[in-house]
């Protein structure tokens, strides 16, 4: 049995908790939401599948880094503004032989927990799963992403670990490549849902939210390209529309924090990369507008 330390409660915090627990995994989360915790701990992690039926299982649930000190593989599903916080509480209880796995959306969390951890503590993964959090400890599956992840020496062990419990998981030699492969679909999804207040297949059916996507997707894949990347794929539409189409009944995690009144992601994607475009001399004309209007919709 393997020691899984989730940091993070929210909706993929939960979806992963339950199906490691299923898996028969000893699954703790580690957040800082009472409800949540209160939750997990009474009732475990409940995943509501596609087709209505209920996966649930028993976790542990602490706010106190010193209660995780026994994980074997620790993984991050806090948002991006969160990762300095997750990066100190792993730094004070994951054992010197366990490893962070960060599953986030955004560009620098790595960074920030290699800062912490060490650079061969940390592997940059991608999930493409989409989850909404229907209540404390209750998550609906949005639809089956995929996982990729950093190819390092542990990084097998632990795609094994996920394919037990259902994940679909890969390995890919190129990190950067992994996290900006990331980083474009968010930026076109995640701020039109936002704005639009739409689940992500509606967005394949607005032709002037499509044409919004697309232009967000080659932006986004232009400035990867000026930066010295290798996307992990050839046509950034292409895969924009994958995920939207495989998410299409869910609603992104950037909707999810605006219907909720919490901050958004919106400075780890499409903030990153206009700082990024302009460290190259060129402008990022939509991620700056998604940035800016998704600032505004939450009062800045
Ligand atoms: O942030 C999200 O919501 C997810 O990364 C994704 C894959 C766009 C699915 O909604």
């Amino acid at each position: 049995m393997t020691n899984i330390l989730i940091v993070g409660t929210g909706a993929l915090g939960t979806l992963f908790a339950a199906r490691l627990s299923a898996a028969g995994n000893n699954v703790t989360l580690l957040g800082t939401w009472p409800e949540a915790l209160t939750a997990l701990n009474q009732h475990g992690a409940r995943l509501i599948l596609a087709e209505g039926s209920e996966l649930r299982a028993p976790v542990q649930a602490t706010d106190t880094p010193a209660n995780c000190s026994q994980v074997d593989l620790a993984l991050v599903l806090v948002k991006a503004w969160q990762t300095k916080r997750a990066a100190q509480q792993l730094a004070a209880c994951l054992p010197a032989t366990s490893v962070a796995v960060t599953l986030q959306n955004g560009l620098g969390n790595r960074e920030i927990l290699i800062e912490a951890l060490g650079q061969t503590r940390v592997i940059l993964g991608v999930c493409t799963y989409g989850a909404t959090l229907l209540a404390p400890g209750v998550a609906q599956l949005g639809g089956e992403g995929l996982l990729a992840l950093e190819d390092t020496p542990r990084s097998r062990e632990i795609q094994t670990l996920l394919q037990r419990a259902g994940f679909q998981v890969n390995l890919v030699a190129d990190a950067e490549a992994l996290a900006w492969g990331k980083v474009i679909i968010n930026a076109a999804i995640n701020p039109l849902t936002a704005l639009l207040r739409v689940p992500n297949g509606e967005l394949l059916q607005r032709p002037a939210a499509r044409a919004l996507m697309q232009a967000l997707a080659e932006e986004t894949a232009a400035i990867a390209q000026a930066h010295g990347i290798q996307l992990p794929f050839k046509d950034p539409l292409a895969a924009v529309e994958n995920v939207a189409q495989r998410t299409a009944s869910n609603r992104s995690s950037m909707l999810q924090d605006i219907q909720r009144g919490a901050p958004t992601e919106i400075e780890a994607i499409c903030g990153a990369v206009t700082r990024i475009a302009q460290t190259h001399g060129i402008s990022a004309p939509l991620n700056w507008a998604m940035w800016r209007l998704i600032d505004a919709l939450r009062g800045a």
